[in-house]
């Protein structure tokens, strides 16, 4: 079983100025922590000098999105390795804020997927339901279907590398965090969904994380799950104190 994983994700937050104070102050906060991967996944606009600023601690640096292809006429855009050269080792692919207002369908998740596998990062694969698809109990068949359509085509050798997290779009933002158990549920039901498409040993090295509105005070109860892996963390990443706690989660 790998460590367990806690990312920040930043989002549209922070200019580089304000993500290094953040960055210096949570450096200090969790500098003995050595038993959790901690990743923040700040605007691309700061990676490259968060980067220096992270040398010889142990929080890793993710991007936010990426594009599939490797160069050329696509402005705005950056690559996988783009990425990787300025210090990422992870991405975030398909989160729910890109899916529904910047187009990241299932099939562009599968192409970042590739892409970023390609060039040496790590994917962390975002996936979950509405609140109308909960409320008409559809949330595992929303789910899988992400899933499977995301991981199409993905060798099992490099299952290792990826991440899903699971953050129900009702519950990012919002406060109102799904409770551990129906989080749980819904792990377990991706872990079977993975032993069923890959070989056990390959499917038990993805971690699965949860997302939507982690918290100090929550952060202690979704760990002790036996098939939470860790957290995707949004608004209470940008506070150094509030992650800091969130990364010494205690294990029950
Ligand atoms: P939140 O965001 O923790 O603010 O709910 C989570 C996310 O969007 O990844």
């Amino acid at each position: 079983m790998q460590k367990p994983l806690i990312a920040g994700n930043w989002k549209m937050n922070t200019t580089i100025h304000e993500g290094a104070s953040l960055v210096i102050k949570l450096r200090e906060l969790i500098k003995s922590i050595d038993s959790v991967d901690v990743v923040i996944a700040p605007p691309s606009t700061s990676i490259h000098h968060l980067n220096q600023l992270i040398a010889g601690s142990s929080i890793q640096l993710a991007g936010q999105n990426v594009f599939w292809k490797e160069n050329g006429a696509y402005t705005g855009e950056i690559s996988a390795e783009m990425l990787r050269a300025i210090g990422c080792s992870y991405v975030i692919i398909g989160h729910s804020e890109r899916r529904a207002l910047f187009g990241d369908t299932d099939d562009r998740v599968n192409k970042k997927a590739h892409a970023a596998l390609k060039a040496g990062l790590k994917p962390i694969i975002c996936v979950g339901e509405t609140l109308e698809e909960k409320e008409s109990n559809s949330t595992l068949g929303k789910v899988k279907g992400q899933i499977m359509r995301a991981l199409a085509g993905l060798k099992t050798g490099s299952l290792k590398e990826l991440t899903i997290a699971y953050e129900p779009i009702w519950a990012i933002g919002t406060g109102k965090s799904a409770t551990p158990e129906t989080a749980e549920e819904v792990h377990n039901s991706i872990r079977e969904l993975l032993y069923e498409d890959y070989d056990t040993a390959a499917a038990k090295k993805i971690r699965i994380i949860y997302g939507g509105s982690v918290k100090p005070d929550n952060i202690d109860s979704l760990m002790a799950q036996p098939n939470i892996d860790g957290a995707l963390v949004g608004g209470a990443s940008l506070n150094a104190e509030d992650f800091a706690r969130i990364v010494q989660f205690e294990s029950v």
